[in-house]
């Protein structure tokens, strides 16, 4: 449990850390490689469970600061580590590079979700249009290769995932394979990147449409970057806007990934400057004003932000819209946030109203929402009093060290055991 001072200022500068959702399907991808160097990858809870999974796949893991050394060359399907697999969603992740490793896959269906319905169809049923054959019962993803195919179209639904996990599995595939209705996240491109520096030809463009051209065999040793997270320099632009003594510096904060967003937060009246470098300056900004906001695919307003955004807004004047297009339980927190005294009026399960501006009161809350969670540590550090903050372990696994860095932001902020 975590405990708030109630209505602080945070100071400064804050160095942004690098993409969860780059460095999981990456290292995934990794499997394909041989030996791996992958530079910047966050120390979060989902990347060490990742690893433990693909430990138990007989893979050699090395991982010093935020470098990661991955050699696959004796990789073995003998023990997979099915409890794990079953509990992280991105083991779906797995799928393709079995299936070009060893030409069939058997793991566990990939774990409930908190934020949605999430299902994987569109990922089965491209991998059924490469001609996997599906086995899979109610409880696993079974699918085994069946013959070959020749110049492929596939439309994957913009989902991320989805997306990522067809990339992986059309690499090494003969003949071209064109992936329509892609999803075009910086992550995604990100992954493009990894591949086409270990000889893959890969081309992505702003229509949404992914070329993957064949080649005979990937680099069997290459070194790679992974990128910073847009979503976390996001989550401080709000931080800053609202709790900073007279603004805040966001280093790294990949100002290009972050257009819509930034313009939603211009039109609230949230004062920023371009500074140099990638280098976003947030004010301190009073009198916000409300607006009207949907989430949406890349480069939309990115739906891992709504949450923390929707803080922002019970400070603006007059009555805020959300409209969450993408997962049907991520208003949910906002149930939780009504204990603090704000009055949030839920339209149904993808449309909420915010009335503000609001004074926050303090109230134990919690989340099972990683976006939301750090969207109420905004709230509390804005409330009137002291905080208790419950599911802790919740935030570092998708966050590094974010403790530390709002520690070093002069945020009092206390792990406690229990709440006295
Ligand atoms: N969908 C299907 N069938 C599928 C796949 C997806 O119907 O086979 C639907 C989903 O139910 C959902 C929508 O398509 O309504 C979007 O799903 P998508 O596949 O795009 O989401 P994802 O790949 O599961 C990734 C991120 C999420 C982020 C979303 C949207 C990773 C590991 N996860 O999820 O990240 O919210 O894209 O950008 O990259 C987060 O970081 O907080 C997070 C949840």
């Amino acid at each position: 449990m975590l405990k708030i001072k109630g209505g602080q200022e945070i100071s400064w500068e804050v160095q942004i850390s690098w993409s969860k959702n780059a460095s999981l399907p990456i290292i995934a991808a990794s499997l394909l490689v041989g030996k791996v160097v992958l530079n910047n990858v966050p120390r979060i809870g989902d990347v060490f469970t990742f690893l433990e999974i693909i430990k138990s796949l007989n893979i050699q893991v090395e991982f010093v600061w935020n470098t990661l050394k991955i050699d696959s060359t004796k990789m073995n399907l003998d023990n997979p580590n099915d409890e794990l697999i079953k509990k992280i969603r991105v083991g779906i992740l797995l799928i393709p590079s079995i299936l070009n490793k060893f030409g069939e896959v058997n793991i566990p269906y990939p774990g409930w979700c908190n934020i949605g319905k999430r299902p994987i169809d569109e990922h089965i049923k491209w991998f059924k249009a490469i001609w996997y054959e599906d086995l899979s019962k109610w409880e696993n993803v079974h699918l085994k290769w069946k013959t070959k195919s020749w110049n492929i179209e596939l439309n994957a639904g913009f989902a991320v995932t989805a997306t990522e996990n067809l990339i992986i599995a059309n690499i090494l595939r003969e003949w071209k394979t064109t992936i329509n209705l892609a999803a075009i996240e910086p992550h995604v491109i990100n992954l493009i990147d990894f591949f086409n520096k270990a000889w893959a030809h890969i081309s992505i463009s702003y229509n949404h449409k992914i070329e993957i051209i064949w080649v005979r065999d990937l680099s069997e040793n290459i070194e790679f970057d992974i990128i910073h997270d847009y979503i976390e320099s996001g989550t401080f632009v709000i931080f800053g806007a609202l709790t900073s003594k007279n603004y805040l510096d966001i280093n790294n904060a990949r100002i290009n990934d972050l257009s819509c967003f930034l313009e939603k937060c211009r039109e609230a009246w949230v004062k920023m400057e371009d500074l140099w470098n990638d280098k976003l300056r947030v004010y301190r900004s009073e009198n916000l004003k409300a607006v009207k906001f949907q989430t949406n695919i890349f480069p939309g307003f990115p739906t891992d932000l709504q949450s923390p955004f929707a803080i922002l807004l019970t400070q603006a004047d007059g009555i805020s819209k959300i409209q969450e297009i993408m997962f049907e339980w991520r208003l949910n927190y906002l149930v939780e946030i009504e204990k603090m005294k704000w009055h949030p009026a839920m339209l149904n399960p993808h449309e909420a109203l915010i009335f503000g501006k609001t004074k926050l009161n303090a109230s134990t809350v919690s989340s099972w929402d990683l976006r939301a969670w750090v969207a109420m540590i905004i709230a509390w550090l804005i409330a009137a009093w002291d905080t208790h903050i419950t599911n802790v372990e919740y935030i570092k696994r998708w966050y590094e060290d974010i403790i530390g860095k709002m520690k070093n932001l002069g945020v009092i902020i206390e792990d406690v055991e229990t709440l006295k």
